[in-house]
């Protein structure tokens, strides 16, 4: 569940009786589970050294924050933070933990980073990583075309094939996604890496006219077309974040789907030097 609908749900549900008393307890152990799920986060906790952690806000939650326009609160929630920092520079920080919770990060400039499988996504179009004749391969390619159904394949072989770092449009079918968007991946060494960030582009460009605002990429060539994955990642972040500078006035989502932990962990490292505005 994404957190705004976790938030609406939690309005719809009755609240125990005894939540006052349990609350600080609980929120203790989400925050500890937050943290030993990224390392990237817990790091950074530790990173803030010695300095004092306050919750700060505008909407008067004296409670876990602190007001600060009055600067009244009792700050449990930065209180939290401080005592688990203390935990992670005492005993290290937290292993992470082996979980069946689908991982996300961001949004950041609107794009968020998760490891779910790209074809279960609730999102309106999904990009597809393919090959010139669109007719389906491995990997993710194969992956979608199960889960759209033999449909696809019809609808593909209508639209005579497409050139590397190009896109061409289809519907969803059986997939929760309205839209697969299929671009043809450039193969490392062999192909211009320029083309991996056409890939983006055209993709993006594709989405914008057809009035799309989220959209889904894999990490594209990074299996079986060998792109170091690092680099691909720089270049599919760097990209999508160029482009939607580019085209401010276009509001569009992006999610990268990163099965692969490695690759999740480099879009996570380069969508946070979106925020640090390194790029
Ligand atoms: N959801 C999200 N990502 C996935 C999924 C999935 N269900 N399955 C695999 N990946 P690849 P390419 C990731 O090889 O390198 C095909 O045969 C996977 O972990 O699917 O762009 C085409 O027909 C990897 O990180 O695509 C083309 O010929 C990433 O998707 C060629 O392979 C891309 O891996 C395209 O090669």
């Amino acid at each position: 569940m994404y957190s705004n609908e976790a938030k609406k749900f939690g309005r719809t549900i009755e609240i125990r009786e005894d939540w006052e008393e349990v609350k600080v307890e609980i929120m203790r152990a989400i925050v500890a589970k937050k943290f030993s799920q990224n390392s990237i986060l817990a790091k950074r906790l530790v990173e803030t050294g010695e300095k004092l952690l306050i919750e700060g806000n505008y909407w008067h939650d004296v409670f876990w924050g602190v007001d600060l326009k009055t600067g009244e609160g009792e700050n449990h929630l930065g209180k939290i933070l401080m005592e688990l920092r203390e935990r992670y520079k005492n005993e290290g920080l937290p292993k992470e933990e082996k979980t069946y919770c689908i991982k996300m990060y961001g949004p950041i400039n609107d794009i968020t980073i998760t490891d779910e499988d790209i074809t279960q996504l609730e999102i309106e179009c999904i990009v597809n990583a393919t090959n010139k004749t669109l007719l389906s391969g491995s990997g993710v390619d194969g992956a979608i075309y199960r889960e759209a159904g033999p449909e696809l394949l019809s609808e593909c072989k209508t639209l005579q094939g497409c050139n590397t770092g190009e896109a061409k449009i289809t519907r969803g079918y059986q997939l929760k996604a309205n839209y697969i968007i299929h671009t043809v991946s450039p193969v490392y060494g062999k192909d211009d890496n320029f083309l991996l960030e056409c890939c983006y582009k055209n993709c993006l460009e594709l989405a914008k006219e057809k009035k799309i605002h989220s959209i889904a990429f894999p990490a594209i060539s990074t299996g079986k077309c060998c792109f170091p994955k690092e680099k691909a990642m720089e270049i599919a972040i760097r990209t999508v974040t160029e482009w939607k500078n580019k085209n401010s006035d276009y509001k569009i989502s992006v999610v990268f789907s990163c099965i692969d932990k490695r690759i999740y962990q480099y879009a996570c490292e380069w969508l946070e030097k979106v925020k640090e505005k390194s790029f």
